[in-house]
């Protein structure tokens, strides 16, 4: 799940590679590894969080110019010592990180063993070094070897491999992601730039099947067919300090305290309070789509549902899709039509692949997506940044609001809704920052989930806009307390959901805006209320909501098009109080990863 790769200082090796494992921890893992190289190789992995490999490193005589090291997580075969990377050839002197999955490597695996080698774990990985090491025993150089044996692979995957007795590294990506970070006298890759951003911010992307060779002398990228390719060296802004806590107890605390900074970020230049225009200069050679279908997973898909609606307040036949269902059963396309894929990562494997879908009949293509140079932003025909910074906590938070921003301002830019409608959301846009302050500054839920920590259920509602919000409401509730959460529409939930409701689950109701939506989730927390729930409505006041609930969270009034992202923050922080409360893993859930790179 997360890779690292060192060559520089010899008396460093270990713990830059340490150092990056930590940095990485965010993406969740369930077992860790290294392997040191130069003149021997010296490889240690366990099952586990990190101190447990830290732990059987403590003899502290582990030293050389090159190394790599892997965050598992599980794919084939349990979390086992056995199963974490790196894997090795029977005389440990090929070893090999890999992220991404080796389809062919049942078919691998039978021709290795047909040979007589053994093998000792269960992963698809392990077929890699056993190849490399097929290959120098045939006769090839480190380099040449590593590249006949990734031919040999289907699937996806970022390799780095180092050889006992070579003082260089080697890398090679196919539909994984891989950057190549270039110091002062060292270079690294890794599988995301905060793994070496304390040591340098000079990044490349990597391309699919690209070649990297780091050596005491630098860093070489090739092409598949040996070719030097000559690679753009960017300058990554975040901070190394960033992506540490600041003071906050968690990741997820501190993102959600950073939403009305990385809202600023998302609208600025893009919305001018002057004219009432809004630009998004990506977007400068987009055509008018006769529909919008929205493809995401998870948190990510919430987003999609809410940009839906509001394309088809606008006037745009649009849709949201689970993207793992609509890359098995596709809603037809033309080239009339634009595929929108929501993916903070940009790497989720299951939205890729329904992207690759609609752009393969026809449709055109856009990534709504936090990082620059993913595989969505490379692939994709459009690209929206939504410029909310890393994200640290599985949990999604700020990326979510900023992702609710962009499709405000997606759908601004796709429909012409007149000035003066433009002005009014203009004027809300530029305001929603100092509204999600307000609700930071003000919010009781920390007081609120105290009365129910024994609850049996957490039910979420909303109508409208609200229903995505209490869809993502439910799921961060549940990712990080354990805790048994839903979130309904509250139109169904008379139709089914009411059987579960009792004194002992709590009801949080969204209720936003003026319309005939909040009257009528009034009318569903009343039905709940005469099953003795506890209410505790998110309102800005709408139909005068809070009279009916046991506890209020409020929320300042705007935009009914921005108040569900202003009900969002509220719900954040009843989740992240209640996993606090309950003493949970918080930035890392257990069974989940941040980026979910296989289907
Ligand atoms: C994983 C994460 C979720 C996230 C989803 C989609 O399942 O645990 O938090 O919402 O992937 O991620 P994406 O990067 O595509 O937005």
């Amino acid at each position: 799940c997360g890779i690292i790769g060192y060559v520089g200082d010899a008396d460093e090796t270990l713990s830059v590679l340490l150092d990056g494992l930590s940095n990485l921890e965010y993406r969740g893992y369930d077992s860790a590894g290294v392997a040191v190289g130069g003149d021997g190789l010296r490889v240690e992995k366990r099952a586990g969080q990190l101190d447990a490999l830290e732990a059987a490193l403590d003899d502290a005589s582990v030293a050389g110019p090159v190394g790599i090291a892997h965050t598992r997580w599980s794919t084939h075969g349990p979390p086992t010592d056995d199963n974490a990377h790196p894997h090795t050839d029977e005389r440990g002197r090929v070893a090999v990180v890999h992220n991404g999955i080796i389809e062919n490597y049942r078919e691998l695996r039978d021709e290795l063993e047909h040979e007589g080698v053994t093998f000792a774990s269960e992963t698809d990985t392990e077929v890699v070094p056993h190849l490399i090491a097929r290959e120098l025993r045939g006769g090839l150089d480190p380099e040449a070897a590593v590249r006949a044996a990734t031919d040999r692979l289907a699937g996806s995957y970022a390799l780095a491999v180092v050889v006992a007795g070579t003082d260089a590294l080697f890398a090679v990506r196919h539909d994984s992601p891989l950057v190549l970070g270039v110091g002062d006298g060292e270079s690294f890759v890794a599988s995301d730039v905060p793994a070496f951003l304390e040591r340098t911010r000079d990044v490349a992307y990597l391309d699919d099947d690209e070649f990297v060779r780091l050596d005491d002398q630098g860093w070489t990228v090739t092409d598949a067919d040996g070719a030097t390719v000559e690679k753009e060296i960017r300058t990554v802004e975040w901070e190394a300090e960033q992506t540490g806590k600041s003071g906050y107890d968690h990741y997820m605390l501190k993102e959600i305290h950073e939403q009305p900074v990385s809202l600023r970020q998302c609208i600025s230049g893009r919305v001018d309070e002057l004219d009432g225009r809004i630009t998004v200069e990506e977007l400068d050679d987009l055509g008018a789509p006769e529909t919008v279908q929205f493809v995401a997973c998870g948190t990510s898909y919430h987003a999609a549902l809410y940009g839906a609606q509001l394309l088809r307040a606008a006037g745009i036949p649009a849709n949201a899709y689970y993207a793992h269902e609509y890359a098995t059963a596709p809603a037809p396309v033309s080239g009339d039509d634009l595929v929108v894929g929501v993916t903070q990562s940009g790497e989720t494997a299951d939205t890729l692949s329904a992207l690759r879908e609609a752009g393969g009949r026809g449709a055109e293509t856009l990534a709504l997506t936090n990082v620059v140079g993913s595989t969505a932003a490379r692939e994709s025909d459009h690209v929206v940044y939504i410029r909310a910074g890393p994200e640290i906590g599985v949990a999604a938070t700020k990326t979510f609001s900023s992702q609710l921003v962009g499709l405000n301002l997606l759908t601004a830019r796709l429909a012409d809704r007149g000035v003066e409608r433009r002005r009014d959301l203009v004027d809300e846009l530029r305001g929603v920052p100092s509204d999600v302050q307000a609700v930071l500054d003000e919010s009781n839920a920390a007081a609120v989930v105290e009365e129910f920590v024994d609850a049996d259920a957490f039910f979420f509602l909303g109508r409208g806009l609200d229903y995505p919000v209490a869809l993502e409401g439910a799921l961060k509730f549940k990712e990080i307390t354990y805790e048994h959460a839903e979130g309904f529409a509250a139109g169904e939930l008379k139709h089914g959901p009411l059987a579960l409701v009792t004194a002992n689950t709590p009801i949080f109701a969204v209720i936003t805006g003026d319309g005939e939506a909040a009257r009528k989730t009034l009318g569903n927390v009343k039905e709940v209320e005469a099953r003795d729930a506890p209410v505790v409505v998110v309102t800005d006041g709408a139909a005068e909501a809070g009279q009916y609930a046991d506890h209020v969270l409020k929320i300042p009034r705007t935009d009914e098009r921005l108040t569900p992202l202003l009900a969002n923050v509220q719900l954040q922080l009843v989740a992240y109080h209640m996993a606090a409360r309950l003493d949970r893993a918080i930035d890392k859930p257990r069974n989940l990863a941040k980026s979910v790179t296989v289907e």
